[in-house]
C-alpha cells in the first residue's frame, strides 16, 4: 500500500522538487513595466531563488536571445540597456531559466521621452489642388497634437481642412486650394507635466502657392494647328505610299 503510494507520488515529489525555483527580476516575482527615461539606462537584474545547484539564466528582447557572458548567467544575472532611445519603447525583456523556459519573467520598457516630429519642411503646390501636410510623430506619452498656420490655431470648421491621425502620423489635408492658404504652417505638440505644465514641440511647414497656369495665348493655339495640320498631311502621304507599294506589290504578284 505505502510503496504504491511512493510509486505514484515519487515521481511527481521529484518534478515538484526540481522546478520549486523562483525567478526575481529587478526583486518582483512576476512580469511589471518599467517607466525609464531617453538616454539613460535601464538595469535589469535577474536571480534564481529556492535552488539547490548551479542555475543557468537566459535573456531575451523581444524572442531574440541577448548574449551574456557564462559567468554571468548561473544563478543571477544582469543587463543594462544603454543608452534607451525611443526604439526601446514596449520592448519586452525576459529573464528565463535555462532549462524549463516556462520559468521566466517579464519586463516591458516604458521609455518616455518629449515628441519627435518629422517630414517634410516645404511645400509647392498650385491654386485649386488638395494637399497634405503631414507630420511624423514620436512620443511617450501620447501628445495632445494640432495644426497652427502662421501662429494661430486652425480651426477645422473651415470645411477644405481635414485633419488625419494615426499612431505616428499627424496630417492636415486641404482641399481645393487658394492663394491664401500660403504661409507657414505648424505641427504641434502638446504634453502636460506632471507639474502641470505644458512642454511644446513644434516643426514647421512652408506651403507655397502658385496661380494656376494659365490658358495657351492664341498664337500658340494658331501654330499648334498648323503644326497639327502638317502633321495630318504627312500621314497622309506616308499612307499614299503604303497604298501604292501594297498596289505595286499585287500587281507584280499577279504578273508573276
Ligand atoms: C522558497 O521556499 C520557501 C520555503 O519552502 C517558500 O516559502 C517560498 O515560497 C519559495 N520561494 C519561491 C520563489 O518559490
Ligand atoms: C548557485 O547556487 C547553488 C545553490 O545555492 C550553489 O550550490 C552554487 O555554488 C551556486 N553557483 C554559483 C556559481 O554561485
Ligand atoms: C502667413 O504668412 C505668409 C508669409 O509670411 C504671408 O505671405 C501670408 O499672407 C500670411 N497669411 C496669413 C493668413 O496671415
Ligand atoms: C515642470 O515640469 C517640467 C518637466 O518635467 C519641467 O521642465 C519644468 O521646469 C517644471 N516647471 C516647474 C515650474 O516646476
Amino acid at each position: 500500500m505505502q510503496l504504491g503510494w511512493m510509486l505514484v507520488f515519487g515521481p511527481l515529489l521529484v518534478v515538484y522538487h526540481v522546478t520549486a525555483v523562483g525567478l526575481f527580476l529587478n526583486e518582483r516575482p512576476e512580469s511589471f513595466v518599467l517607466p525609464c527615461k531617453i538616454h539613460e539606462s535601464a538595469t535589469l537584474k535577474c536571480e534564481v531563488h529556492n535552488h539547490t545547484k548551479d542555475e543557468v539564466l537566459n535573456w531575451y528582447r523581444g524572442n531574440r536571445q541577448v548574449d551574456v557572458s557564462s559567468k554571468n548567467s548561473v544563478n543571477s544575472s544582469h543587463v543594462c540597456v544603454y543608452p534607451l532611445t525611443p526604439e526601446d519603447n514596449g520592448i519586452e525583456f525576459s529573464c528565463v531559466l535555462n532549462r524549463d523556459s516556462a520559468v521566466k519573467v517579464t519586463v516591458t520598457l516604458d521609455v518616455q521621452f518629449s515628441p519627435i516630429l518629422g517630414g517634410e519642411s516645404y511645400l509647392t503646390t498650385e491654386v485649386g489642388n488638395n494637399v497634405q501636410l503631414t507630420c511624423s510623430v514620436k512620443a511617450n506619452p501620447q501628445a495632445e497634437m494640432s495644426w497652427r498656420k502662421n501662429g494661430s490655431i486652425i480651426t477645422l470648421v473651415k470645411s477644405r481642412y481635414e485633419q488625419f491621425v494615426t499612431s505616428d502620423i499627424f496630417r492636415l489635408n486641404i482641399n481645393k486650394v487658394e492663394e491664401t492658404d500660403a504661409g507657414i504652417y505648424s505641427c504641434v505638440a502638446a504634453i502636460i507635466n506632471k507639474n502641470g505644465t505644458t512642454t511644446i514641440t513644434t516643426r514647421e511647414i512652408e506651403l507655397v502657392v502658385k496661380g494656376r497656369k494659365d490658358a495657351l495665348p492664341v498664337e500658340a493655339i494658331a501654330a499648334a494647328a498648323v503644326v497639327g495640320a502638317l502633321i495630318i498631311l504627312f500621314a497622309m502621304f506616308a499612307r499614299r505610299d503604303k497604298i501604292f507599294s501594297k498596289c505595286m506589290k499585287k500587281q507584280e504578284d499577279t504578273s508573276l
